[in-house]
């Protein structure tokens, strides 16, 4: 794969893109300056096994609850959380748990908590990630934590680290942690499909590789803090979400809506030919990539083989496949929504998320799942330190080409 090049019209859009990002970005820090600076690490833990996670509404554990946002990026009330696992909806966007919180439990380690929670102890990582969020600063702008931000977040927490820890062990804790990063759907829907003048911008083609070029520059500079073990949650069939499918009616009578999912398809290939390409620039970088996409195609177009009865209309929503994004009565869409009554028989459980049984069986094949679903390393092999890092791996590597990384 090549560097895009830009239309020849790029300075002026690029320009402007740059004054609107640089006017939001300055709003959006005043907003996020109530954050406590009493947040802790906890000394007296011995384990330097840490989970550090990035991304949207498929891991946010509750960080939106603390951003002035609208409801849509919000999950912080009934029947979000509905299953009783928690006692109360936890901003979980799901009817219970979501994959890090099965991940976290399978590795042993506490629930981790949202960067935004007040007085967290991030002893064995924090979860940055926030609904609506994407790779690229422009999707959802202001209204989320887009990803360059979770990463400034991580920054301060490796600096706390480093405060209660001790350099030493704050920098082991960081290489031998393993970081978790599920986000590119809303750059797609909300920051591609739903926004003209993106499209007007930019073919498919150079948006995917804009995406996927913000994301390398992240992984990147998580790699030169110490990052070192990467785990990836592609993206699924986007068109087959009830949200989409109910916008695509008329032109295929209930099918999926492809354009959709075939952006997925095209960032899942171009993600996963940049994977390899980093582990051979970057010395000891290793990765567990994932096949998301036909996992939950599977279910969706088979429901019966995997314990489902529906995999096509959402449990709780209003309209066409429940995909009117309605589910809790908070929304501006409608305030009427309806709830099934055994969530446990749906793939779906709102208009854009999965049920936390998917949740659950995802997080098993990411764990240690057979390799169509989940490579070259699955989640266990990295937690379980089946895959040792030698002092080679843990040394900065060389810059690449002015820290441009080309792929
Ligand atoms: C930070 O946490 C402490 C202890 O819970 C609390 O007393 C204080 O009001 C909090 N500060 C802010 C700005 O939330
Ligand atoms: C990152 O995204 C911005 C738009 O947010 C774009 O202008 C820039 O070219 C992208 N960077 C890469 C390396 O793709």
């Amino acid at each position: 794969m090549t560097k895009q090049n830009f239309p020849l019209g790029c300075s002026v859009v690029c320009i402007s893109i740059i004054l609107i990002q640089f006017i939001a970005s300055m709003n959006f820090s005043t907003s996020q300056s109530f954050k406590n600076e009493t947040s802790s690490i906890s000394t007296t833990t011995t384990t330097t096994k840490a989970f550090f996670i990035f991304g949207d509404s498929t891991v946010d554990s509750g960080n939106n609850n603390y951003l002035n946002t609208i409801p849509e990026n919000k999950a912080d009330y009934k029947p979000y959380g509905q299953n009783g696992f928690f006692q109360e909806p936890t901003g979980r966007f799901s009817d219970g748990r979501v994959i890090v919180d099965f991940i976290a439990e399978y590795a042993k380690l506490p629930l981790l908590p949202p960067f935004l929670q007040p007085n967290a102890d991030y002893s064995n990582g924090a979860n940055f990630a926030s609904g609506g969020a994407g790779v690229l600063a422009e999707t959802h702008q202001g209204l989320v934590i887009d990803l360059q931000t979770q990463l400034s977040h991580f920054e301060e927490v490796t600096k706390l680290l480093s405060e209660n820890l001790g350099e030493k062990k704050a920098k082991e804790l960081i290489s031998e942690a393993i970081y978790f990063i599920s986000i590119g759907s809303n750059d797609y829907m909300g920051g591609y499909l739903g926004n003209p003048k993106m499209q007007e911008s930019y073919n498919p083609e150079q948006y995917v590789g804009m995406v996927i070029g913000n994301l390398t520059h992240a992984v990147q500079s998580l790699y030169e803090k110490g990052a070192r073990r990467f785990g990836f949650l592609s993206l699924s069939p986007l068109g087959c979400l009830p949200a989409l499918r109910a916008l695509n009616q008329e032109a295929n009578k209930g099918g999926c809506f492809e354009a959709a999912s075939a952006l997925a398809l095209a960032h899942n290939n171009a993600l996963s030919n940049v994977l390899p390409s980093l582990e051979h620039v970057l010395e000891g970088f290793k990765y567990s990539n994932s096949n998301f996409y036909d996992w939950l195609r599977d279910r969706i177009d088979n429901p019966a083989n995997y314990g489902f009865k529906d995999g096509v209309n959402a449990c709780c929503g209003s309209g066409p496949y429940g995909g009117v994004f309605s589910c809790g009565g908070t929304k501006k869409v409608i305030e009427y929504f309806s709830l099934c009554d055994n969530v446990g028989e749906y793939v779906w459980w709102d208009s854009f998320h999965p049920t936390e049984k998917i949740h659950e069986q995802l997080s098993k094949a990411l764990w240690n799942g057979p390799p169509s679903s989940v490579g070259p390393y699955n989640l266990e092999n990295f937690f379980n330190k089946e895959i040792k890092l030698t002092i080679a791996d843990v040394v900065d590597a060389p810059q690449i080409q002015n820290g441009e990384f080309h792929y």
